[in-house]
């Protein structure tokens, strides 16, 4: 039998489509699951492709089935089954071969990993993918991170089934070790603060306008059309447009509203914190997933913490003003996300492309929308600081928008709805048009306190120390 060109392990959801697409762009794959009934029964599901399909029972029979340079993408739980998985394979492999972690790994994990596998002579790559089940079948965004030799065998494979964007391929190698697997970290932190300020503007049209959910469903559609125009909006009306076929309910309000968090959205709040940054609103939206999953605290809160009634008080908002104020958050989330990546370039070393990364992000991820075409443009002609708010483009479209997102953090304050990353994006917004803020009081009660020592706005250097003392 002819070699396999690529070796897949793991046909869970995830990697059971990534191997069909493989398959189908016609590379052969060999795969393995931990579980071997699961690799008989995928290639009798797999139709016409089965025969691009090598099984593999063991790993061994996949390292037979592949010619040296062997390369072998793992479709795993990231953590431990990634390091238990990566032990299995080992006696089988020889210097050269290829381990690609296609799971959302902890970038830390995978600096770790890539590190241990070349001393042994094998090349690691750690590759963030996203599009959910749909994307891995027929194009998802794919990051890439290893060195330029470990990517080099497998570039015509990742591209050929990453999504396209006006001809282009969505894959991209963004720097060594952890790169890829950091790059796509956050672009869930991002992804985490668009679907959550997604929610609050839900929140405020169901709970303060009182709208059903088919009408909102309507406005999002209809949004959808312009500016904000992205795969969180689109699903957004499909979801709130769908009855649940048991009750007919809206399907959202059959739905317990205790939201679930594999880690990504997390490590990308860490790691910002880490490097000295913060991204609040990104913290806001883990925040606030969080305080969803703490359902008996807030039913305990219900019957005694007192505040407006949204459904008494109501929001008196505009649609038009609901919608530049999502576009406005949209734009802060994006722009935090992306002062990250920079910080993390300079941090490791990495020479992040923020262009390409917008680039690739145009088409099979779940952040994909209109934004980031003139995301792309923004970093093609770097902005004061790297920052994407300061742009020429974004500093305007901020300036037009945040006016909307004041009134409706404003009205949504008055009405007793919490609006977590809408709130913190337009507070990070405030802050960062202040050229003089009020941290001279925090220097001043830290040299009170503990003779910290400040900087004086008419001197040269530090160490002084103010009048504490008597
Ligand atoms: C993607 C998604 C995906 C992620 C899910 C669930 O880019 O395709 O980000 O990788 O696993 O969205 O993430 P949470 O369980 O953390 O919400």
């Amino acid at each position: 039998m002819a070699k396999a060109r690529i070796g897949l392990i793991g046909l869970g959801v995830m990697g059971a489509n990534l191997a069909l697409n493989i398959a189908e762009k016609g590379f052969p794959v060999a795969v393995h699951n931990r579980t071997t009934p699961a690799i008989d029964a995928f290639i009798a599901g797999a139709g016409d492709l089965a025969d691009r399909l090598v099984a593999a029972p063991t790993p061994a029979a996949l390292a037979a089935a592949l010619a040296p340079p062997r390369a072998i993408i793992l479709m795993v739980k990231a953590g431990a089954p990634v390091d238990a998985t990566i032990a299995a394979l080992r006696p089988h492999l020889e210097p050269g071969d290829i381990i690609i972690d296609a799971g959302n790994a902890d970038f830390n994990d995978t600096r770790r990993r890539e590190a241990a596998l070349r001393e042994a002579g094998l090349a690691f790559v750690g590759m963030g993918v996203s599009g959910g089940e749909e994307g891995a079948r027929h194009g998802p965004s794919i990051m890439v991170g290893g060195t330029a030799q470990a990517f080099a065998p497998i570039a015509g494979i990742v591209e050929a089934i990453a999504a396209c964007y006006n001809g282009a391929s969505c894959a991209a190698h963004l720097g060594p070790d952890g790169a890829g697997h950091f790059v796509k970290t956050v672009h869930n932190g991002i992804e985490y603060a668009d679907m959550q300020m997604i929610a609050e503007i839900y929140g405020l049209l169901r709970h303060a306008e009182g709208r059903p959910p088919a009408r909102i469903a309507a406005l999002f559609d209809e949004w959808n059309g312009g500016p904000l125009r992205s795969y969180l909006v689109e699903i957004t009306a499909k979801v709130l447009a769908a009855s649940d076929p048991e009750t007919g309910l809206p399907m959202v309000d059959v739905i317990h509203d205790c939201a679930g968090q594999k880690g990504t959205g997390r490590w990308t709040v860490i790691e910002a914190l880490r490097l000295g940054q913060s991204v609040p609103a990104i913290e806001a939206a883990v925040g606030a997933r969080v305080w969803s999953a703490a359902k008996d605290l807030r039913l305990a809160g219900e019957a005694v913490l007192q505040g407006p009634d949204p459904t008494q008080a109501g929001a008196g908002l505009l649609d038009a003003d609901l919608e530049r104020a999502l576009l406005a958050a949209r734009v802060i989330g994006y722009g935090q996300g992306f002062s990250l990546l920079a910080a993390a370039s300079g941090e490791f070393g990495w020479q992040l492309d923020l262009v390409r990364i917008a680039e690739i992000w145009r088409a099979g991820c779940i952040i994909r929308s209109a934004l980031l075409d003139d995301i792309a443009s923004a970093f093609a002609d770097p902005p004061p600081g790297g920052s994407l708010i300061l742009s020429l483009h974004f500093a305007q479209v901020l300036s037009g928008n945040t006016g909307a997102l004041r009134r409706v953090v404003a009205r949504a304050v008055q009405a007793g709805m919490p609006v977590p990353v809408l709130s913190a994006a337009l507070a990070w917004y405030d802050t960062m048009r202040r050229a003089r803020g009020t941290a001279s009081l925090i220097q001043a009660q830290r040299d009170f306190f503990g003779a910290h020592g400040f900087e004086r706005v008419d001197r040269d250097g530090g160490g002084y120390h103010g009048p504490w003392g008597g």
